[in-house]
């Protein structure tokens, strides 16, 4: 399975998916990480690591719709099988969604369908909620929202920041991001409308 991550700053859930590719019989492969910002710091640990990268620059382009016919281009080129987003801070339209229709996962630092968008760490610590954590899902044009293929819970603890919380659900994310994928190359995971189930072994 051919893989794309795309990215728009650190990457540290990218660089946790080259790793499981680098792994011998791991059933899919990084052909590309694509940043729409150039400063991504990701870029460079993909570069290490012989990976093709591509800067395609949202601000290059009139509108969203340019912007995504240059990305769906480029990851036609390279014929892609799969899109990993990893911390890429575009919407994507409805139009891109479709053309790519489950073959885009997403991971969100949260317990989908909570807290979806921005300031997830924060929100949930002013919820009160006793849990949060991660999801990567089979993206759908409506923002944060899919099939889930895989989740992990992490407890928000009375003494929690923002930055205390969200590394601790990092961590979880650098497991989860790649086990789905996993999932998904193998083939073990269907959709069933709103949901994904796990085949039988
Ligand atoms: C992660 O928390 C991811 O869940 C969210 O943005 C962050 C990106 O981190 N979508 P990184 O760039 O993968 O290090």
């Amino acid at each position: 399975l051919r893989v794309a991550v795309l990215i728009s700053s650190r990457g540290s859930n990218m660089q946790s998916l080259v790793k499981a590719c680098a792994v011998e019989n791991f059933p899919a492969e990084i052909v590309t990480v694509v940043s729409n910002n150039l400063e991504a710091a990701g870029l460079k640990f993909a570069a290490e690591n012989s990976i093709s990268t591509r800067v395609i620059d949202h601000r290059d382009f009139d509108d969203r719709e340019s912007f995504e016919t240059q990305l769906t281009e480029y990851l036609a080129e390279l014929d892609v099988d799969l899109i990993c987003l990893a911390g890429f801070m575009r919407l994507l339209t409805a139009d891109f969604v479709n053309r790519w229709r489950d073959r885009i996962l997403n991971i969100h630092p949260s317990l989908l369908p909570a807290f979806k968008g921005l300031h997830v760490h924060e929100r949930a610590i002013e919820s009160g909620a006793r849990f949060t954590g991660c999801t990567v899902h089979f993206v759908r044009p409506e923002m944060d929202d899919g099939p889930i293929i895989a989740q992990a819970a992490v407890p928000i603890l009375q003494d929690d920041t923002v930055d205390i919380l969200a590394a601790r659900i990092l961590e979880q994310e650098h497991l989860i991001y790649p086990l789905a994928l996993r999932l998904v190359a193998d083939k073990q995971i269907r959709i069933s409308g709103p949901i994904a189930i796990l085949n039988e072994a």
